[in-house]
């Protein structure tokens, strides 16, 4: 299927790796040319490589955009190196405290909203004019299924909750500008390098099988290619009438039936 999006420019923030990789992956793969960043410059330049593969340019910028400060050089250098974004994926996300209300500091509970939604909310700003100009623009932000319902800690799931709101919010004032927003909601996906992998290396065989048992009814990990190929569908033309929503990609994972 055409996706019709050949030669649109997307920036996925974490695109070296895992989940974001899956999407810069599958989006070079419909000819949109790609930026990514990260704080690895080693796995940045690999991924890079694999994506140039597909006859598409792609642009790496290192950073950590918690550091919010940093976003607008980021933005700024990847209009520059490959003109105006119109496809935004902002999949940096993650937890600066595993923990419940009474053991996390309010410092650990801020810094990761500037992880998992001020990082996004500020590019989201940025990338906006533009994509009303051209009447055109997908917005895609990386939740997680316990942005939707009870699971994880505390900071990680407040954050994840807010971006999925925001994501709402956003969709409703952007929609007759032909702009949609639309965040993803992954279950547990295994990629190499990330969490659940080394959730795997250190726990023991019946650890891991007992959490599969009782969490994950496909009987193993999701897999970053459906993932890929989701969000290159809500980048998408087809998908114009998608907005709002937040999808869930967890292979039937989470428990809420909305
Ligand atoms: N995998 C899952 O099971 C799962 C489930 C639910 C939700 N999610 C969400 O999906 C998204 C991607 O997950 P993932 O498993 O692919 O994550 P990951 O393994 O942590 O990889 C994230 C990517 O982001 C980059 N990154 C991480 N922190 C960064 C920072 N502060 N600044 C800039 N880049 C940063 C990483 O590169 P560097 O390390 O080099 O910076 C890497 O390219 C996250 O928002 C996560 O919360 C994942």
């Amino acid at each position: 299927m055409d996706l019709k999006i050949q030669n649109k420019n997307a920036l996925i923030t974490g695109g070296s790796r895992g989940l974001g990789k899956a999407a810069a992956i599958h989006l070079a793969n419909e000819g949109v040319n790609i930026g990514v960043c990260g704080r690895s410059e080693e796995d940045l330049n690999l991924t890079i490589n694999e994506l140039e593969n597909y006859g598409v340019k792609a642009f790496k910028f290192i950073c950590d955009v918690s550091e919010l400060e940093t976003i607008n050089s980021m933005y700024q250098y990847f209009v520059a190196e490959m003109g105006e974004i119109d496809i935004l994926v902002n999949n940096v996300g993650g937890t600066r405290s595993r923990e419940n209300l009474e053991k996390t500091s309010t410092q650990d509970f801020k810094s990761t909203f500037d992880l998992n939604l001020f990082s996004g909310f500020e590019l989201m700003k940025m990338v906006t004019p533009n994509m009303k100009k051209n009447q055109w623009g997908r917005i895609i932000n990386i939740a997680s299924i316990w942005g939707r319902e009870y699971g994880g800690n505390i900071s990680y799931m407040s954050s994840k909750a807010a971006l999925i709101a925001a994501t709402k919010h956003a969709a409703v004032s952007l929609a007759s500008q032909g702009i949609t927003v639309n965040s993803i909601a992954p279950g547990s996906i295994e990629h190499p390098g990330g969490s659940w992998e080394r959730f795997k290396n250190q726990n023991s065989e019946e650890v891991v099988s007992d959490f599969i048992a009782n969490n994950l009814p496909m009987g193993k990990f999701g897999w970053p290619e459906s993932f890929g190929t989701l969000v290159a569908y809500l980048s998408s033309e087809g998908a114009g009438l998608i907005t709002g929503s937040c999808v869930v990609i967890d292979g039937g994972q989470s428990i809420s039936m909305i």
